[in-house]
C-alpha cells in the first residue's frame, strides 16, 4: 500500500484521454486501486480518478456520503471503464473542488440524473442510476478520464474562489 502522488491542474496527465482497461484480475489493477482508496482517503476526497495519480487508465473510485445525498449513502465503488448516458436533460448547478486544484471551489453544471454502466474489478459488467451529488461525483470523475477538469466545465468563473475566502478576516 502507499499512498501516491496527485497531479496537479497544469500537468499534461490530466489533459489526456485515459486508456480503457482491458486486462482484469491481476495484481497491477489491483494494487492501483488498493493505492487509490488510500491515497483518496488519506487526503480526505469523496473521489479520484487514476490520471490524477499519474495513471492514464480508465479507472475511478468515489463514495458519497449520507449526508451530503439526501441521507443516501453510497459506499465506497471503483468504476472501470465508465460510461455516462444523461438520464434527463435538465442540469443542477453546485459547487464542486478538485484534488488537482487545491484549494479552489467554483459552481458547475452536472446532469440532473444519469445511467452509468462500468466494469467491475473482475471485469463483470454493471450499471446503475444516480442523481444529485452521487450524479455529480461520477460525472467529475469520469471528467478526468477525457481530460477535463471542472473549471473547464463552469459557465460563470466569477465563481471560482479560494475555499474559506469568504469568511476570511480583512
Ligand atoms: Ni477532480
Amino acid at each position: 500500500m502507499a499512498i501516491l502522488d496527485i497531479a496537479r491542474m497544469g500537468h499534461s496527465i490530466l489533459k489526456e484521454q485515459a486508456s480503457v482497461v482491458s486486462s482484469f484480475n491481476n495484481n497491477d489493477l489491483e494494487n492501483l486501486i488498493k493505492n487509490m482508496k488510500e491515497t483518496m482517503f488519506h487526503v480526505g476526497g469523496v473521489g479520484l480518478a487514476a490520471p490524477q495519480v499519474y495513471m492514464p487508465l480508465r479507472v475511478v473510485i468515489f463514495f458519497v456520503p449520507a449526508d451530503r445525498n439526501d441521507g443516501i449513502e453510497v459506499p465506497l465503488s471503483v468504476l472501470i471503464n465508465p460510461v455516462i448516458t444523461p438520464e434527463t436533460e435538465e442540469m443542477d448547478e453546485d459547487w464542486e473542488a478538485c484534488l488537482s486544484v487545491p484549494g479552489l471551489n467554483g459552481v458547475v453544471p452536472r446532469w440532473k440524473k444519469v445511467k452509468y454502466t462500468y466494469q467491475n474489478i473482475d471485469g463483470s459488467l454493471r450499471e446503475r442510476y444516480a442523481e444529485g451529488f452521487h450524479a455529480r461525483v461520477v460525472q467529475h470523475e469520469c471528467d478526468h478520464l477525457d481530460g477535463i477538469l471542472y473549471p473547464m466545465r463552469m459557465i460563470d468563473l466569477g465563481t471560482l474562489s479560494f475555499i474559506g475566502a469568504e469568511n476570511a478576516d480583512e
